[in-house]
């Protein structure tokens, strides 16, 4: 098993030294090339982050790897090819995508997500799960992000490949991303056990928003202080550096990251009209639920006020309320 794995490490790696001598090297690797350019990648952030290219033939990583003499079934079940269907060999798995390699924290090639650069479905493919790559504990990047992340005790968390590397060209060398998948307790138990606080930046669509809300109890419950980061008009982080620049996503993104309540506030406003009486008495009731979840003392008055002044509300009536809510809580526990 041991041996297994090192070899398999052993064929990620050099998979991934193919890659990036193609995606520099050859004329299907210079319009990869293009497309990162055009996406807004220097050429030291493509060597930064290992990038390559996987040509569209079938048999380019699957002869090199035969030629060196590397166990192709076991390859085969780490996920960089696989067997053809008449049983007479193996073929390339990525083929014709951007490589962007999934490193583990020790900084070895586990895994690739590999991009499509037209309108080939599946936009990225990933590396199956394997004895090397289990998705519900690895977060991209996270071993380039490791030093900085222990040093500052606070991490950012994104969605995607794209949104961690723009976010480092940006400043952001705290980023990592959970690949599309939802956090999971063992991400957040990893997380935790490196850092004290979390800035959630997924994506400003509903999807995201919505991934961004379940991954709040997650963090919390690991012991983790949370602060999501606001995306205008449904854009990704990379989207938002490419329309505004790298400056304002540090400053008007990461950095006004609001405190989870608050986002739980902005969260549930949206499914109210407030211009409505019935409705916006529904939503004070609703946001008091939610303040009334805090435990600190001093945080609920400061939610509860912050209300009051919005709604008009006297602070003892509100606060009358929030106190029938926490008891009847108390009562259900
Ligand atoms: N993802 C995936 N498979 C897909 C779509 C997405 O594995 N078919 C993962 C990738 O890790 C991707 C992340 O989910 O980076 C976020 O998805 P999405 O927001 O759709 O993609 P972007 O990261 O924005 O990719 P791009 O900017 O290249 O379009
Ligand atoms: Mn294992
Ligand atoms: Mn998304
Ligand atoms: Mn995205
Ligand atoms: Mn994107």
């Amino acid at each position: 098993e041991h041996a297994d794995r090192a070899k398999l490490i052993e064929a990620h790696e050099l998979a991934g030294k193919l890659y990036e001598y193609l995606l520099h090297n050859t004329e299907q690797g210079k319009e990869a090339k293009q497309y990162l350019h055009a996406r807004g990648m220097t050429d030291k952030l493509i060597e930064t982050f290992g990038i390559g290219y996987a040509p569209s033939r079938w048999d380019t990583l699957t002869n090199l790897l035969d030629k060196k003499q590397f166990p192709l079934p076991l390859v085969e079940q780490g996920g960089l090819i696989s067997a053809k269907q008449d049983g007479s060999g193996y073929v390339d798995k990525f083929r014709d995508r951007v490589m962007f390699p999934i490193r583990d924290w020790k900084g070895h090639i586990i895994a690739f997500g590999g991009r499509a650069m037209g309108d080939v479905q599946p936009k990225y493919l990933n590396s199956p799960e394997s004895m090397l790559f289990h998705k519900s504990r690895t977060l991209y990047n996270l071993h380039a992000a490791r030093p900085q992340i222990r040093k500052s005790q606070e991490l950012v968390l994104f969605e995607g490949y794209m949104d961690v590397i723009r976010a480092w060209e940006a400043g952001v060398h705290n980023g990592v991303a959970t690949m599309g998948t939802a956090l999971t307790p063992e991400h957040a138990e990893a997380i935790r056990r490196l850092a004290e606080r979390v800035v959630v930046s997924y994506d400003g669509d509903n999807a995201g928003q919505s991934a961004a809300y379940k991954s709040i109890p997650l963090l919390e419950n690991a012991g983790c202080n949370v602060r999501i980061a606001m995306l205008p008009n449904g854009l990704d982080p990379d989207e938002y550096i490419s329309a505004h620049g790298s400056e304002r996503f540090v400053r008007e993104v990461i950095e006004t990251a609001v405190p989870s309540i608050k986002y739980k506030l902005f969260y549930y406003r949206k499914n109210y009209k407030l211009q409505e009486d019935g409705e916006k008495l529904r939503y004070i009731q609703q946001a008091l639920r939610l303040i009334a979840g805090l435990t600190s003392p001093i945080e609920r008055e400061h939610y509860v006020r912050e209300l009051c002044s919005e709604f008009h509300l006297t602070f003892e009536s509100a606060m009358q309320n929030l106190n029938e809510i926490r008891l009847q809580a108390e009562k259900k526990d």
